[in-house]
């Protein structure tokens, strides 16, 4: 039996072999929070911009000849939006993240991050030569319990970074970040703060949980696949982390700019976001949160073991609804659950029946 074939087999056996399935039926599941992606607002914008002439790929690195008024215009426009000195434009949250971490902390900096962060974070920690401490999670105690810690071994200009979300991806709890915020002025540290899931969604205009941070020692990064419905990710912060991450992140270096139209429509969607009908969508998912008795557009059911998220899963699916099992390494271990995505664009009628479907899906977990 060859290696990779065992590997699959074994994931098979676990109920951890993940596959992947067209999208089918009432969306449960997506992060298009706010139904920007297939909005007519953003289909129009981009058949303008197709009519007009914009080039569909950026053929270069940003800094050869991938970069283009499109992608200036859009991190002007982000930067004045979130609140921040400056921004930069990214292909993916993914890639945006690993930049973060591998371009800003060094050898005897620290890296103090929430347990339940993002692949992709962890991923950029794992990447950094900088010291990392792993916190429970949005525990402020543990926060401050690593910040003596790392601020008792500091040596003179090393740097304490911390990590968090706003609104957590696979549990949809908020952070305490004024707290975090609080912290990180005390002991000098910088925060970096994913809003990837509060983009568009939270904050005033759509602009996020951190915009009203006072912002000189925070990151920020927004990513816009999810409720801004395009894709890429931005971070936000000062002239000179910009600068620093223009000038060393090797993934922002070496790989060919986000198509110019991709830029288009971002800075498109975010400016609809920010205004009148951005408020309207916003108002729509807050109603269907609060019906749902959420803490945010992000409801997991947590269910335990995998076979019966799986089995859970399923039978929802059966009759419509399309919800997925989340199972460790995505989530940890023994937490196998339902990750329900609310959006703008569902029913209070939809989500009641949904609901009946749930709780009887529930009723026997095992059962077929
Ligand atoms: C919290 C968080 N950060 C970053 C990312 C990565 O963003 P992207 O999907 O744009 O690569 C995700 C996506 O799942 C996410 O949930």
């Amino acid at each position: 039996m060859n290696r990779f074939h065992k590997k699959l087999q074994q994931l098979k056996g676990q109920n951890r072999l993940r596959t992947l399935n067209a999208a089918q039926g009432i969306d449960l599941t997506s992060n298009d929070y706010l139904g920007m992606r297939g909005s007519t607002e953003l289909r129009s914008a981009a058949i303008e911009a197709i009519e007009q002439g914009i080039d569909l790929g950026a053929a270069g690195s940003r800094l050869l000849r991938g970069h283009t008024h499109h992608h200036e215009s859009l991190e002007s426009y982000a930067a004045d939006h979130f609140g921040a000195e400056k921004s930069l434009y990214f292909a993916t949250g993914f890639q945006a993240n690993l930049a973060i971490f591998q371009a800003l902390p060094s050898r005897h900096d620290t890296i103090i991050f929430d347990e339940l962060v993002h692949a992709s974070s962890r991923e950029g920690i794992h990447n950094s030569p900088a010291h990392s401490i792993k916190v429970a999670h949005n525990d402020l105690n543990a926060f401050e319990d690593a910040l003596n810690r790392a601020h008792e071994n500091r040596r003179e200009s090393a740097i304490i970074w911390i990590a968090v979300e706003s609104v957590y991806s696979m549990d949809g709890d908020i952070a305490p970040l004024e707290d975090l915020q609080n912290l990180a002025q005390k002991f000098d540290a910088y925060l970096i703060i994913d809003e990837a899931h509060a983009t568009g969604v939270w904050g005033e205009n759509g602009a996020g949980f951190a915009a009203s941070l006072p912002q000189n020692n925070v990151i920020t990064l927004h990513t816009c696949g999810k409720a801004v419905g395009v894709a890429g990710g931005l971070v936000c912060a000062s002239a000179e982390i910009i600068d620093t991450l223009i000038n060393t992140a090797r993934g922002f270096i070496y790989s060919t700019a986000p198509p110019p139209l991709q830029a288009y429509l971002t800075q498109k969607s975010l400016e609809i976001l920010a205004g009148e009908d951005g408020n309207h969508r916003r108002a729509a998912l807050q109603k269907n949160i609060t019906h749902m008795n959420a803490k945010s557009q992000i409801l997991p059911i947590i269910i335990g073991e995998d076979a019966h998220a799986l089995n859970v899963a399923q039978k929802l699916q059966n009759q419509g609804y399309d919800v997925r099992a989340i199972r460790p390494p995505t989530v940890p271990e023994g937490t196998s659950r339902l990750r329900i995505s609310l959006s703008s664009n569902l029913t209070i009628d939809v989500l009641d029946q949904f609901q009946t479907a749930l709780t009887k899906a529930m009723e026997n977990k095992i059962a077929a």
